[in-house]
């Protein structure tokens, strides 16, 4: 069998993973990255097209004979990247635009989970800012305000008093802080418990739960400060019990993907419910329709199966026979931040010691925001995820931090105590 061409689509820490792992494939040949960065460009080669240049990508997996495409962010999915690309004949990972709204509209995720009977938190959905604010006006603290679309993750607001849920209102719907993403505002109950990271991947019919993994979304330590797109990830998750498990499966993952297969598109790809583990069992946060950065990061040190293989398998709907091995150990993650991430990273930062860090039995460095320029580079604000696996949670992480104490740039900052809770 001629060895497959393998484009790759977005330049984070979740695509140089990617196609680190797919790189380990016999049946792999040449990889792409658009647009890549100063990691990728070691193993793939890099093309200069934009993530939302979905012709653009097109037009180059055409013209390249691509055999297969995985797409990393939420962006080109929103922008039907699949079906532009299922319309020219070309092998996509990934679902449809309609089948992305989960992702793209909480307002949308939202009413399907209600008309399915999916567990999600209470919610009302609201088009202006004044019987906004009167529903905030009748509830207690916390408050959870979300703007509905795409907002890169800083769309959610949890206010602790009423001034700051009116702040956030006001950022939403007056000042239009996140643009049509906030047409539509949903105000939700609050949910108390633990999040887990869920990854199933889908070939339309039938599907594979991966194992449980934890992000770590807030810039500090103990979950403080800022939402940012994650600053360190573990897997799997030591509370996590079988039974959780089954519950996800019949009560989340089958309805809502029933559901889209009603109401958009079957469902390919991989769906990926953000969900707190509350007292009376799994309730759903979110749902995204790509892998999760930085949860690829740990989940691609785990896999034991062949990347390419399971990908395809989803894309040519033969999931059912795969055969999806995981490694019994443990991975964890840690992000090297950029000064200033996530407001307004400072960039253009020599990076040092990722090849001592490499020599540490256990440790990869997967780059997100780096660039080649004669030496390397920080480009935005999460330049590294350092990654390693141990046997137990413990040696992972305490391989993790030996990695990180390697590395360094001026201005980085990372939390100390990602996966700390479960020691
Ligand atoms: P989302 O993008 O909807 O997953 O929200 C981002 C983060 O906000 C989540 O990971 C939670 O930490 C928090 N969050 C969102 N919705 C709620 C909720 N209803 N109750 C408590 N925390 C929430
Ligand atoms: N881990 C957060 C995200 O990928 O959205």
């Amino acid at each position: 069998m001629a060895r497959k061409k393998v484009f790759v689509v977005g330049s984070g820490g979740r695509e140089h993973a990617i196609l680190w792992k797919l790189a380990q494939s016999s049946k792999v040949g040449k990889l792409f990255a658009a647009p890549g960065n100063g990691g990728t460009g070691e193993i793939a080669e890099n093309v200069s097209i934009a993530v939302d240049d979905v012709v653009g990508l097109a037009a180059f997996a055409n013209k390249n004979n691509i055999d297969l495409t995985i797409v990393g962010p939420e962006k080109p999915l929103s922008l039907g990247i699949v079906d532009i690309f299922r319309s020219c004949g070309l092998s996509i990972f990934g679902p449809t635009r309609k089948a992305s709204e989960i992702e793209t509209s909480k307002a949308f995720a939202k009413r399907l989970m209600e008309n399915a009977r999916i567990p999600t938190a209470r919610f009302k959905i609201f088009h202006e800012i004044n019987t906004a604010r009167s529903e905030i006006f009748m509830r207690s603290a916390p408050y959870v305000v979300k703007a509905s679309g795409l907002a890169s993750g800083k769309g959610v607001y949890v206010c602790w008093s009423l001034d700051e849920a009116e702040k956030a209102l006001s950022e939403i719907m007056v000042e239009r802080k996140h643009s049509s993403a906030g047409n539509e505002v949903i105000i939700e109950d609050f949910l108390n418990g633990y999040e887990v990271s869920i990854h199933v991947f889908c070939d339309g019919k039938t599907f594979s739960l991966f194992p449980p993994s934890q992000d770590y979304k807030q810039v500090s330590n103990f979950d403080l400060g800022k939402n940012t797109g994650g600053m360190g990830a573990i897997a799997p998750v030591p509370q996590f019990k079988s039974k959780h498990r089954l519950e996800i499966m019949g009560g989340i993952v089958e309805p809502v993907l029933s559901a889209l297969t009603k109401l958009a598109d079957p469902f390919t790809g991989c769906l990926y419910p953000g969900l707190m583990m509350t007292k009376y069992g799994p309730v759903v946060l979110e749902f995204n329709v790509r892998l999760g950065d930085p949860e690829t990061e740990v989940y691609l040190r785990l896999l034991k199966s062949d990347f390419l293989d399971l990908v395809l398998a989803c894309v040519e709907g033969n999931l059912e026979s795969a055969n999806v091995e995981w490694d019994s150990g443990f991975a964890a993650c840690v992000i090297l931040a950029s000064e200033g991430y996530p407001d307004t990273p400072v960039t253009g930062r020599t990076i040092q010691g990722i090849e001592k860090a490499e020599q540490i039995p256990g440790v990869v460095v997967f780059h997100g925001a780096t660039v080649f320029k004669e030496k390397l580079l920080t480009s935005d604000g999460r330049p590294l995820a350092v990654s390693a696996i141990g046997g137990t949670l413990e040696d992972a992480i305490k391989t993790v931090y030996a990695g990180v104490n390697c590395i360094s740039f001026e201005g980085m900052h990372y939390r100390t105590d990602i996966g700390a809770k479960f020691l």
